[in-house]
């Protein structure tokens, strides 16, 4: 229930549109001066007189409403205070039905969002956690504003590295342990290649002809090169069901091989094409950027080129409304030249281009790093944190039933909820003992509020469903009033969360809410009370269940029914 709404459709200034008055209202944090206040102080210019004026004039025209207990004008300030019962009754009716906070504001438009976009025969490390679990929970919350989305995976699968892993492969590859250890088999090969090339230019060589042989099709080319690729999503895909991800299309970097020529012509026509030492680039010094290289001297492309053909691409195929890339800050530069590029073309879609920033992961205990050698497999950071949840099951609630599913939904959804709980572009320090504490802001916090309101709604069977006339009066008290104002949040909390790009607006929510929750279920009889004042407190409940469970789903995370 939307009471800013509510408020301002009730309210007649001249000169001033509905919507403005709506944005002018706010939220007291100090109830005992009302629960909502719309500052007078603008209008008087325009309407020549004092705000202390216009708020009592204000007041004397409000038509009134079932929401609205009272309203003061107080030094220029027009006061409402809510009627806490029609709140409380209307609000929690509209929680408890299905799919409550969905909304339709992207009905008939399509977003992309290309998200984890993981290198082929490179480790899932730690560092992809951010843009899978963001993107991932970006493409839950568009689709809940009503939007179309397409989930990419713009998978790394073109360069060099595969020409050198084929080499790696005939001179040391063992085809069944390769099917057996996976990537980090892949990885063993071609590191020892990268060894053996400083001595032995040779085998550079013979990379760069096998290379070549990729982009011509030759067939044993290209078939290790999709054996390469098979080995590499089957590890990623057991990584990605754990994380409830999913994507539309893996169309990844050699998927637009055939589909840059266009590009470049189009480019060379408009006459953006310059040649600096042999390679063609566009010149950016104009907007402050560095050249977008887009063919170097020897005529091969780059991840530029590659991503301007997709951006084509995408909105050739998808017509697409918005098209995000959730990619780490450290690319910032990239995707300002790409979407320069594309603006200087004249496509006046290249504003919809978004990077959705992030920043980095780093492990409390030190540093990780890809080039020392001492890469963090996402995969194990996921194991790790399942077994030590499994610990902490095991001391506190030996006689759990079905322990490793419990474990499995708290160790992976404590991941998941550390790369979306503070606001994306921030670094982060990942400890396993912080994010399994569950006493903290955490995702185990939230699991265990979750279970806690299925214990109080299990205990009470069906006294919700009861013939009684419920009384709310029992749900009077600051603590409630609280509840209910963030139950009440939930729709608006969703569309600020899918508007910004940012699902920590979502995670901040669910934190707000368990501890409003548990100050409430601390301060508060629920079941040995009247029936007539149990129900209410059994819809709060019941609307808190609801909320953390959808909106844990939408983040990525599944909640155990019992902790
Ligand atoms: N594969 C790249 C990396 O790991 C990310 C690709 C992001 N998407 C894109 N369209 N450039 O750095």
């Amino acid at each position: 229930m939307d009471v800013k709404k509510i408020l301002s459709s009730q309210l007649n200034i001249d000169g001033v549109s509905q919507d403005e008055i709506y944005a002018m209202i706010t939220e007291t944090a100090n109830s005992d001066l009302g629960d909502f206040s719309l500052p007078c102080f603008r209008f008087a210019k325009a309407l020549k007189k004092s705000p202390v004026q216009i708020a009592e004039q204000l007041k004397e025209s409000f038509g009134g409403c079932q929401i609205v207990k009272e309203v003061r004008a107080v030094n220029g300030y027009l006061n409402f205070f809510v009627d806490n019962t029609v709140l409380a009754y209307s609000v929690l009716a509209e929680a408890r039905q299905e799919n409550f906070g969905a909304s339709e504001v992207g009905k008939g438009k399509t977003v992309c969002i290309d998200y984890s976009s993981i290198n082929i025969a490179k480790p899932f490390h730690i560092g992809h956690l951010g843009t899978t679990a963001i993107g991932g929970s970006l493409y839950k919350l568009l689709k809940k504003q009503g939007y179309d989305v397409v989930g990419i995976n713009h998978l790394g699968d073109w360069g060099t590295q595969f020409g050198k892993l084929i080499v790696a492969y005939d001179l040391w590859g063992d085809k069944e342990k390769i099917e057996q250890g996976g990537v980090e088999a892949l990885q063993e090969i071609y590191v020892k290649f990268h060894r053996e090339e400083e001595t032995n230019p040779e085998l550079t060589e013979q990379a760069r002809r096998w290379f070549a042989k990729i982009e011509q099709g030759d067939e044993r080319a290209l078939q290790l090169f999709g054996w390469f690729k098979d080995i590499t999503l089957k590890e990623v895909n057991k990584i990605y069901k754990r994380l409830n991800v999913t994507f539309d299309s893996y169309a990844g970097e050699s998927f637009y091989n055939d589909k840059m020529q266009p590009v470049l012509d189009e480019l060379e026509s408009k006459g953006l094409v310059k040649v600096s030492d042999g390679a063609k680039i566009v010149d950016l010094e104009e907007y402050g950027m560095s050249p977008c290289l887009l063919v170097k001297a020897d005529g091969a492309t780059l991840y530029a080129t590659r991503d301007l053909a997709a951006a084509y691409y995408r909105k050739n195929t998808y017509d697409f409304y918005k098209s995000l890339y959730v990619v780490a800050y450290q690319q910032n530069l990239h995707f300002k030249q790409v979407f320069k590029v594309l603006e200087l073309l004249g496509n006046d879609w290249a504003k919809d281009c978004i990077h959705v920033a992030y920043g980095m992961v780093s492990l409390a205990e030190g540093s990780m790093s890809t080039r020392k050698g001492n890469v963090v497999w996402l995969s194990k950071v996921l194991d790790s944190a399942v077994e030590k949840a499994k610990q902490i099951i095991h001391d506190k609630n030996p006689a759990l039933k079905d322990k490793d599913d419990v474990a499995e939904k708290i160790g992976v959804g404590a991941v998941i909820f550390s790369a979306l709980q503070n606001a994306r572009i921030k670094d982060i320090t990942f400890s396993l003992d912080k994010v399994l504490n569950f006493e903290g802001e955490t995702c185990p916090y939230l699991q265990y509020t979750y279970a806690r309101t299925n214990s109080v709604l299990n205990k009470a069977g069906n006294a919700i469903n009861a013939r009684i006339a419920p009384d709310f009066d029992s749900l009077q008290s600051d603590e409630s009033k609280q509840l209910v104002k963030l139950i009440n949040k939930y729709p608006s909390v969703i569309a600020d969360a899918a508007e910004k790009y940012e699902p920590s607006i979502l995670s901040k929510y669910l934190i707000d809410l368990a501890q409003a929750y548990n100050k409430f279920y601390i301060g508060h009889r629920i079941l040995d009370e009247e029936l007539s004042r149990q129900i209410p407190r059994l819809y709060a409940t019941d609307a808190v269940n609801k909320i953390i469970k959808d909106g844990l789903a939408l983040l990525g995370i599944d909640v155990p029914e019992q902790m």
